[in-house]
């Protein structure tokens, strides 16, 4: 295998930690832990194309830090680090400011809904954050990439320009020794199972977001018991008991999104969950959902706070991780540079 399989994702460090980001990403993440070579990134650069309290940020990086080894993140095993202490991406992505075409990032989705009506307003860095994420993955030169389905078009992006980067320079990439003429790796997104869209509990229509104005849209990785039951109590619904097939839970998205939160929260599918509770009224299924979910989250926030109460134990962390990490990014960078002719020492 000409690329050793190599996990990369990111969270940004920004607003509090939702049930989203817990089932669509951490799950995945910590699972993949077992069987891969992990790297997962606070991605700061990120969430500055946005603006960020300074005084708040580096609370906000500690905390999706401490959120990550609550949930089971092993950071002896994986790799966990901030990515402003790494500079491997930052300087990827000017090179591939470079590589990738205004048409490409004009056709971004989620610029388009992040910068709103006010386009010109949005900072460049905004624009040109799939860029950096394209560099975040491949200075690792990562393959596999769990993240959940609105980052579908970021990776499409990145492969594109793993792909023109290795076009534009096959001469010099062979001639750096890479006989096949492919330095980058295609980037694969991993998006699965039932949890890989958790929609908000206001709206079956539109996906939990940390965003959203309304707190009752969503469960926090930092509410507590009755914070849960009670939003759960609340979560929107429609009148019909539960169905007993799946296909039944197509046009009802509110029932379908609380179907697959309590599916991925047990772990298993959409179908076993119908098929326990299949017929019977929202009020008893609501009742289990919230045990269930409480079960599952409340000693995550609890852990989180415990972490919180000493930073430096966190920073520590995040300083191994980016050590680890700019051992792996800097020969490929060295490369980079090589490759497209500038000169370095
Ligand atoms: P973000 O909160 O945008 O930094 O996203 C961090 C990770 O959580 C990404 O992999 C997202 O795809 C994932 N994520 C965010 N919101 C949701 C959601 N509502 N459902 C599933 N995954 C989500
Ligand atoms: N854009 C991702 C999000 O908002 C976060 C991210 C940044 C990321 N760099 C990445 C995810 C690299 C996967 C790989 O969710």
């Amino acid at each position: 295998m000409k690329f050793p399989e190599r996990v990369f994702s990111g969270m940004q460090p920004t607003g509090s930690l939702h049930l989203g980001n817990y089932l669509g990403a951490m799950v995945q993440w910590i699972e993949m832990q077992k069987t891969h070579e992990c790297i997962y990134c606070v991605v700061d650069l990120h969430a500055i194309t946005v603006w960020q309290d300074p005084a708040e940020l580096s609370d906000a990086i500690r905390r999706v830090t401490a959120a990550y080894i609550a949930a089971g993140l092993d950071p002896k095993r994986s790799i966990l680090f901030n990515q402003s202490q790494v500079s491997a991406h930052a300087e990827l992505a000017w090179i591939f400011n470079c590589v990738a075409r205004l048409g490409w990032l004009n056709r971004m989705t989620q610029f388009k809904e992040k910068a709103g009506k006010d386009r010109e307003n949005a900072s460049v860095g905004l624009y040109a954050y799939p860029n950096l994420m394209a560099a975040d993955i491949l200075a690792y030169r990562g393959t596999h990439v769990p993240v959940g389905e609105d980052q579908k078009q970021h990776l499409e992006l990145a492969r594109d320009i793993a792909q023109k980067f290795n076009n534009d320079f096959r001469k010099e990439i062979v001639a750096a020794g890479h006989d096949d003429g492919i330095f980058f790796p295609q980037p694969e997104p991993i998006i699965e199972g039932p949890a890989a869209r958790i929609m908000s509990l206001r709206d079956g229509t539109r996906k939990m977001s940390k965003s959203d104005p309304s707190d009752l849209s969503r469960i926090n990785l930092s509410d507590d018991a009755d914070a849960i039951a009670k939003k759960v109590q609340k979560a929107k619904t429609d009148p019909e008991p539960l169905p007993s097939e799946e296909a039944g839970l197509e046009p009802r998205p509110e029932a379908d999104n609380l179907v697959g939160i309590y599916a991925a929260l047990a772990g298993n599918t959409k179908a076993q969950v119908l098929c326990e509770y299949g017929g019977q009224q929202f009020s008893t299924f609501k009742k289990a959902l919230a045990e269930l979910a409480v079960t599952r989250l409340a000693p995550i926030g609890a852990e989180i706070d415990r972490l919180m109460a000493d930073p430096a134990t966190i920073d520590a962390i995040l300083a191994d991780g980016s050590a680890r990490a700019r051992a792996i990014a800097e020969p490929v960078m060295r490369e980079v540079k090589e490759i497209v002719g500038f000169i370095h020492s």
